[in-house]
């Protein structure tokens, strides 16, 4: 949502920007533009473009057609204001004293533009970055008059600012008077640095980092209430108090391939082929084996065994896919460790009176870490003093830093928006702590601990199976792409996964989906059944096979077609649905982690056939760090 880049440096800024930009498309947007400067010169050049960056690149040759070597570019998602060429950004004041890129919300805009307008300054947009940007400006010229050098002067006026506004934002600034130098602060909206070698001279700004990968793995997190200056050799960071800080460099393992699409048509598609990768390394870190057999070690964690024993009550707490995860992961902790599990969206959670003492246990489940409900929702844990785990796969997200403990799913950067990876990784994470959590109860023996172990490390194996079998999915993904309506229901896990392939499908191939538990299709939902309508059972939980399939008749004696979705051995469901796919056997409640495959795939082949972008779904980005 909203994606900045930033760069100072001795090569060409502006193809940097757009190849950097490139890398943020996953984010989402809807507009595009780069300010670059000439060192040498006051002229700061401003191009902007509607729509796909590729309007972008053609209006500048892919950037070669902006001279300099210092500039911020950024890709707006709109919030206030249409996407157009005039809300997009760069913004900047009179004579581009100020140019500025935002990520975030001013939510005092309004109030704020009565007070610049008294002053003379003109709106001329319809975003509360302009505003931001027009008293920035205003408290840059005041401070010119108070003798001030050119650091002192815009580190207040920016500490000023941050001041003054509410909401979110990470900020890119260009002074019209200082060449060569950008600035950058941040709250609640992410925001890194990235350091050149000596050799390459050059730093970069970014709100992720696959954004700044081509030129650099060194990074520096920026935090909440931190103001950065950059040169081409220098990086200086600032507290609110203007006093300079000391960060860590951080090298990110990973390298610019992980983010590319490696053969794959799509990044989604890759990323569907990287579950059984990313699960395994998810995995094989926290299954450990002594004389007794394998047993999950979770020391990376703060607490201790006991620690686990008291805890009375779980609450899971995400959005979209994570609040999936969530709702699989209360069966499994529930049947396992006996332990109350409750969750809620993460913008619900904080509007009723959620009830937890020190005796609970919040996880907040999170891909990017980023996400501005969830973060609110840790945020409110923590102020009522209770433990918060956050399950993150961005390292130094905002959610894996404020939380109390953070277990990484080592799944690897997730460009598409739809997540996969993220999602089956996850769950992973979820099945570990439940066992955890009935071993410290004293639910389970060492005996059963080693049994799940063993079956989730053979879970790898099984999805790649699942995957060997995607033609199958193709052909009848091709055959439905013209549905309207589509239903998912199952009971039980099966339940769980209905939501996340409905979330899958609407989001990707714009087809209209619902979710339902197969039981309550009877209390209203029937009447929506009609002739070709597509229904998706899926029936992983031997226990309640029978009863989906009593749903199943149920709506195909309404004219519905049915695709079911079962695990081997289960051939009864072939004389009620017309269409099978079947995954291999696992532990009941790790089933979660087979089924969604073919979901996954569903989606994803009615997309292509559709001839939709894949990983930029219309409307979405990949990070909603706005409520
Ligand atoms: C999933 O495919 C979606 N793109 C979306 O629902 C996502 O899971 C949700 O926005 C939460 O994001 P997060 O995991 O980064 O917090």
């Amino acid at each position: 949502m909203c994606g900045i880049v930033g760069y100072v440096g001795v090569k060409q800024a502006a193809p940097i920007l757009l190849s950097g930009l490139m890398r943020l498309e996953y984010r989402g947007y809807d507009s595009a533009g780069i300010a670059v400067r000439n060192d040498s010169a006051e002229h700061i050049e401003v191009v902007k473009a509607k729509g796909r960056l590729k309007n972008l690149m053609d209006m500048t040759d892919s950037g070669r057609a902006v001279a300099g070597c210092c500039g911020i570019g950024h890709t707006r998602w709109a919030t206030h204001g249409e996407p157009s060429v005039l809300n997009a950004h760069p913004h900047f004041s009179e004579e581009k004293r100020v140019v500025a890129v935002h990520n975030g919300i001013i939510e005092n805009y309004q109030e704020i533009a009565e007070t610049l307008k008294k002053k003379g300054y003109v709106v001329k947009s319809q975003t509360d970055t302009e505003v931001a940007v027009l008293l920035l400006d205003s408290y840059y010229a005041e401070n010119a008059k108070k003798g001030m050098n050119s650091c002192e002067r815009a580190l207040d006026a920016i500490t000023h600012l941050m001041n003054r506004v509410r909401g979110s934002y990470a900020l890119g600034i260009l002074f019209g008077d200082q060449p060569g130098v950008i600035y950058a602060a941040r709250k609640d909206s992410p925001l890194i640095i990235g350091q050149c070698t000596a050799e390459e001279r050059g730093n970069l700004i970014a709100s992720d980092v696959p954004a700044v990968l081509g030129l650099t793995r060194n990074i520096i997190y920026m935090e909440n209430y931190e103001i950065a200056r950059l040169t081409q050799d220098e990086i200086h960071l600032y507290n609110m108090d203007g006093e300079e800080i000391e960060k860590p460099v951080v090298s990110i393992q990973w390298d610019e391939t992980a983010a590319e699409k490696d053969g794959y048509e799509h990044f989604m598609m890759k990323e569907i082929h990287e579950q059984p990768r990313a699960v395994r390394d998810t995995l094989s870190p926290r299954i450990k084996e002594d004389e007794q057999g394998e047993y999950i070690d979770l020391s990376e964690l703060p607490w201790k065994q006991e620690d686990f024993a008291e805890l009375s009550r779980v609450v899971i707490v995400g959005c979209g896919s994570a609040y999936h995860v969530g709702c699989a992961a209360r069966y499994v902790i529930e049947s396992l460790a006996a332990i109350p599990c409750e969750v809620d969206l993460a913008s619900e959670f904080r509007y009723r009176s959620p009830i937890m003492d020190e005796q609970s246990l919040v996880i907040i489940i999170s891909q990017s870490g980023e996400t501005a409900d969830s973060l609110a929702a840790l945020r409110l844990c923590r102020e009522r003093g209770v433990k918060t785990l956050a399950i993150v796969n961005v390292v130094g997200s905002s959610i894996a830093r404020e939380a109390d403990a953070v277990i990484y799913t080592w799944a690897g950067p997730e460009i598409a928006v739809a997540t996969t990876k993220a999602f089956s990784t996850q769950l992973i994470v979820v099945y570990l702590l439940a066992i955890k959590l009935a071993a410290a109860k004293g639910r389970i023996d060492r005996s059963r601990e080693a049994e799940l172990a063993r079956e989730m490390l053979s879970l790898p194996e099984k999805m790649e199976r699942v995957l060997s079998d995607k033609e199958r999915v193709q052909w009848f993904a091709n055959k439905m792409s013209v549905c309207k309506d589509v239903f998912f229901v199952g009971r039980g896990m099966d339940y769980a996964i209905s939501m996340e392939g409905s979330l899958k499908l609407k989001e990707i191939s714009y087809i209209h989906s619902e979710a339902y538990a197969a039981g309550e299709l009877k209390h209203g939902t029937i009447s929506l059944i009609e002739d070709g309508v597509l229904v998706v059972g899926i029936a992983t939980q031997p226990d309640l096979f029978e009863k989906v399939m009593s749903n199943m008749v149920e709506v195909r004696s309404r004219g519905a077609y049915l695709f079911g979705l079962t695990t081997y051995g289960q051939y009864a469901i072939e004389d009620i649905v017309n269409f099978t796919v079947y995954v291999p056997r696992t532990e009941k409640l790790f089933s979660t982690s087979l089924a969604i495959i073919p979901l996954q795939l569903l989606a994803y082949y009615i997309s292509c056939a559709k001839g939709l972008d894949v990983d930029k779904p219309r409307n979405l980005a990949k990070s909603v760090t706005v409520e």
